[in-house]
Formats: C-alpha cells, sequence, structure tokens
C-alpha cells in the first residue's frame, strides 16, 4: 500500500544558505521553493496529505531576523497562492503578528474546496502542546477517550501519519506530531532540504511500500 499522509521535517536550509554564500534568510525562500516540488511529486503519486514542520513554538528563540524572514516567506506564500492544493495550518496563532495571522486564515479559506492533495502546515507548533491541548479539551467534555481525544488534535481532519522524513541528518522528531508518529515509518536523509528533488520523493515512497508494518500485532 502506498502512503497517505507524510511528513517532513525541513531541516538544513540555514546550512544550506550559508553553503551557498547566501544568507540563512535566503535559505528559507529557496526551501520554499524545495517544498513545492515535494508536495507536487507527492499529490503526483498518489499521496493524499502532507504535513510539514514550517515553526516550532521552540523556533521563537532564533535571531529577529531569521524569524521575520520565515514570516515573511510563510506570508508571501499564504497571499500569493493560487494552487489546486488544499492549505491548511495547525500551531498557536495567537502570539502570531496579526498580518500573519490573517494571511493563514485567508489561504484556508480560499482553498477549502480545493480538489489537490492536502498540504498541512505546522506553524508556531509543538507536539507536545497539541497533545495537552486535545486532552485539556476532552477533559473539559467529560470523555476522556482515544476518540473524542484525536479529534482535538491538529491533524484530527487528515488520513493517519504513514511516514515522516527529516532531512539535514539529525535523527530525531523534534517535538514533530508526536502523537500521530505512534507508528509511523522514519526516513532520515543527510540531504539539506532546499537540496530535495523528485527523484527523492520517489526513492521514499517506493522504500516504504518495501517496509512491512506490523502497527503491533
Ligand atoms: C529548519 O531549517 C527549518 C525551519 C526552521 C523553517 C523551514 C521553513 C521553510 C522552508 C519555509 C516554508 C514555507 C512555507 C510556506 C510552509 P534550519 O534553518 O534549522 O536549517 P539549519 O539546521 O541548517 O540551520
Amino acid at each position: 500500500m502506498g502512503a497517505n499522509h507524510v511528513g517532513f521535517i525541513m531541516d538544513g536550509n540555514g546550512r544550506w544558505a550559508t553553503a551557498h554564500g547566501l544568507s540563512r534568510a535566503e535559505g528559507y525562500a529557496y526551501g520554499l521553493i524545495a517544498l513545492r516540488k515535494v508536495a507536487k511529486r507527492c499529490e503526483e503519486r498518489g499521496v493524499k496529505a502532507v504535513s510539514v514542520y514550517a515553526f516550532s513554538t521552540e523556533n521563537i528563540a532564533r535571531p529577529t531576523d531569521e524569524i521575520n524572514a520565515i514570516f515573511g516567506v510563510v506570508e508571501k506564500f499564504n497571499l500569493t497562492y493560487d494552487g489546486r492544493f488544499k492549505i491548511c495550518y495547525m500551531g498557536d496563532f495567537s502570539t502570531l503578528p496579526d498580518k500573519l495571522a490573517d494571511s493563514i486564515e485567508s489561504v484556508e479559506q480560499r482553498t477549502a474546496d480545493n480538489e489537490g492533495m492536502t498540504l498541512n502546515i505546522a506553524f508556531n507548533y509543538g507536539g507536545r502542546a497539541d497533545i495537552i491541548h486535545a486532552a485539556k479539551i476532552a477533559y473539559d467534555h467529560g470523555e476522556f477517550i482515544e476518540d473524542t481525544f484525536e479529534k482535538n488534535l491538529g491533524s484530527s481532519r487528515l488520513p493517519a501519519l504513514d511516514m515522516i522524513v527529516r532531512t539535514g541528518g539529525e535523527k530525531r522528531l523534534s517535538n514533530f506530531m508526536l502523537y500521530e508518529a505512534a507508528y509511523a515509518e522514519l526516513f532520515f536523509l543527510d540531504k539539506l532540504w532546499p537540496d530535495m528533488q523528485e527523484s527523492d520523493v520517489d526513492a521514499l515512497l517506493e522504500d516504504f511500500e518495501k517496509r512491512t508494518r506490523k502497527f503491533g500485532k
């Protein structure tokens, strides 16, 4: 069976930029080019949803210039996107600049009826915070069972997560989709995110199909 839902931890944009004599800020613009390429290839290969880690709650500790660069790339993307994906976001938008938060709402609304693959963007997102948020809602409703809990996760409307791919050489999840990762197949690439090509997506999806998934059975 092919993968329905693939998560990407898009690591290595800063290192890629430095290696090419560019600013780290420019690295994120190239990161977005890679994201468009990767997402398009996933859709062509039958993937139903792609989730990407674009900004973690911990990233806020980065230098202001770098944060502004990421926010700028994402805001521009939201305001100009006119493709066929359904764009949705998960994370805490309450502390984001108003213009950025508005751009998130606008792209979600504009693309809600699109026919293409879902591109889910984790932004100002943390896996633990998402779990705690879902648990609090379930608790408040007095229905603390797996089903009602899962309905309140950021990923609740997406298919089960089949794979997580991390580029950039590190072998950890860094607070990305921790609950959903339970039975996801993990892939770690040394390649830096802006170097990702269609052929990398093909190889990952083919590798996934060869894996035997047991779900604990
Ligand atoms: C980690 O690379 C990546 C990020 C902190 C952000 C990635 C965001 C993008 C590629 C923009 C995507 C755009 C949209 C619209 C979703 P890093 O900077 O930590 O790389 P390093 O490990 O080389 O320093």
